[in-house]
């Protein structure tokens, strides 16, 4: 057997394993929008996942295709399972789904495919990082202080986006629903690099994660904050209410630090990857408290972010001096690259969740214009896809691989891109144009109501 003939067996065997795990009576969404205060149940689509091919892992520059957002969605799911969620109203009512989830069936599903679904889902992090000049800590610390003042002084494109929106305040939402993926279990991924034995490195971690945790009181904690954060908004503070508007972006930054601290042979790429996110996260949400705070006045509750511009700070410094710079020193050269790869990866992704975040804005926040490009787009003579939709159906959202053009052929139909803003009212006849890797969903606004997409012929 050729390797290649193993690896397509793999494939084949993941491919069925995650529609199976899918089809799982939790996966499958409910009518509403908003995913109700139950941490179990989360839409995976589970109609769009066998057209996305397993055997083909997303390349460098295809982290919003639609394979990617459907293995994402997964892989947060399984990582989240390994955590403990209970509703904050209390189980009641839900019992049978706590069972479900933690329960035997989908743990066999979740522990035989997750190591696949991962080399898929960040094999294209393989080459797109060269860490070959790595060899000592000073060349380590010249490259973290080189891509850390870059970060603090590049503007963030999602940031610029929310800026210059028609709808600044739905713009504004959509970027807190990014946020909220880990603001709401912030600190799971690092709980799982605090045991076993390693010396001043692991306290000094240990003191980052219990600041996290407000030393222990629980109105203190960055996720309690968090929340407040939201409730100013008028927003769901619920794991997970806005599951269907998460992108694939942030979905994969949230998933990689998760990756990287369930296989501790990457604890060396974890140390790097979380110095570079605790040294950028200060001076981010310094822009962010701007941003908000020109657009909502004094209306928003920015505490999670000031808390972070200040404490990040600190915690910038303890990583840098206390575990990347400590870590080298103490394990010598042939850590050194792997230290580094964590920076530079973290860098990666952390740029991946600020661009989808930004295009999700400008298309969500431009429909009118899509609207108008739609009718100017060649078609490709492939028959349409149709979809019929009641308002009972489950609401679900995706993106696809490719431009598509929607056209409504029957009903009345609403498209809906913005966790919080106002869905586009779509009639008989209407189009807009989808571009190739952004989110929407539909619900019909009929008793039924049906649509085409029909994919873009390529530019050219
Ligand atoms: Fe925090
Ligand atoms: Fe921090």
């Amino acid at each position: 057997m050729t390797i290649q003939s193993v690896d397509k067996e793999v494939a084949g065997t993941l491919g069925k394993r995650i529609i199976s795990f899918a089809r799982s009576p939790l996966f499958q969404g409910a009518a509403q929008v908003l995913h109700a205060p139950n941490p179990y149940r989360r839409m995976l689509v589970p109609d769009s996942l066998a057209e996305a091919d397993f055997d083909r892992p997303p390349g460098a520059g295809q982290w919003a295709a639609h394979r990617s957002l459907a293995a994402h969605r997964l892989l947060g799911t399984f990582y989240e399972a390994d955590t403990v969620l209970l509703p904050e109203q209390g189980l009641d009512g839900l019992h049978e789904d706590f069972g479900l989830f933690y329960g035997s069936g989908l743990r066999e599903l979740r522990e035989s495919s997750v190591s696949a679904l991962e080399r898929f889902a960040f094999a294209c992090l393989d080459d797109a990082v060269d860490v070959s000049g790595a060899t000592t800590p000073e060349v380590l610390d010249a490259y973290f202080q080189h891509v850390v003042a870059e970060a603090e002084n590049g503007p963030s494109p999602a940031l610029t986006a929310i800026a210059g929106a028609r709808d600044r305040e739905s713009a504004a939402d959509l970027y807190l629903v990014q946020l909220a993926l880990d603001g709401l279990t912030e600190a799971s991924a690092m709980s799982r690099n605090l045991a076993g034995a390693y010396g001043p490195e692991q306290s000094a971690l240990f003191k980052i994660f219990i600041d996290e945790f407000g030393y222990g009181v629980y109105d203190a904690k960055h996720t309690t904050i968090f929340a407040k954060m939201l409730r100013s908004r008028g927003m769901a503070t619920h794991v997970h209410a806005y599951w269907n508007f998460y992108l694939a972006g942030p979905l994969a930054t949230n998933n990689y630090y998760y990756y990287l601290s369930r296989d501790h042979a990457k604890f060396f790429r974890y140390a790097g990857a979380v110095t570079y996110a605790e040294a950028v996260f200060a001076p981010a949400f310094v822009e962010m408290v701007k941003v908000f705070r020109e657009i909502f006045g004094d209306e928003v509750d920015l505490h999670y972010c000031d808390e972070h511009a200040h404490i990040d700070e600190h915690h910038g410094r303890i990583t840098r001096e206390q575990v990347l710079l400590a870590l080298a020193e103490r394990h010598g050269p042939r850590v050194v690259p792997e230290l580094m790869r964590g920076v530079a990866e973290a860098r990666l992704v952390g740029g991946w969740f600020e661009d989808d975040t930004a295009a999700q804005i400008r298309w969500a926040d431009g429909l009118a214009r899509h609207r108008e490009l739609a009718g100017t787009v060649r078609l490709e003579s492939a028959p349409p896809r149709r979809v019929v939709l009641t308002p009972d159906s489950p609401f679900g959202t995706r993106g696809h691989d490719d431009a598509m053009v929607l056209e409504v052929e029957r009903g009345e139909a609403e498209l809906i891109t913005t966790p919080t803003g106002p869905p586009e009212r779509l009639v008989r006849g209407d189009v807009v144009l989808i571009p190739a890797g952004r989110l929407y969903g539909v619900r019909s606004a009929a008793p039924e109501s049906a649509y085409l997409l029909h994919t873009a012929a390529p530019d050219g």
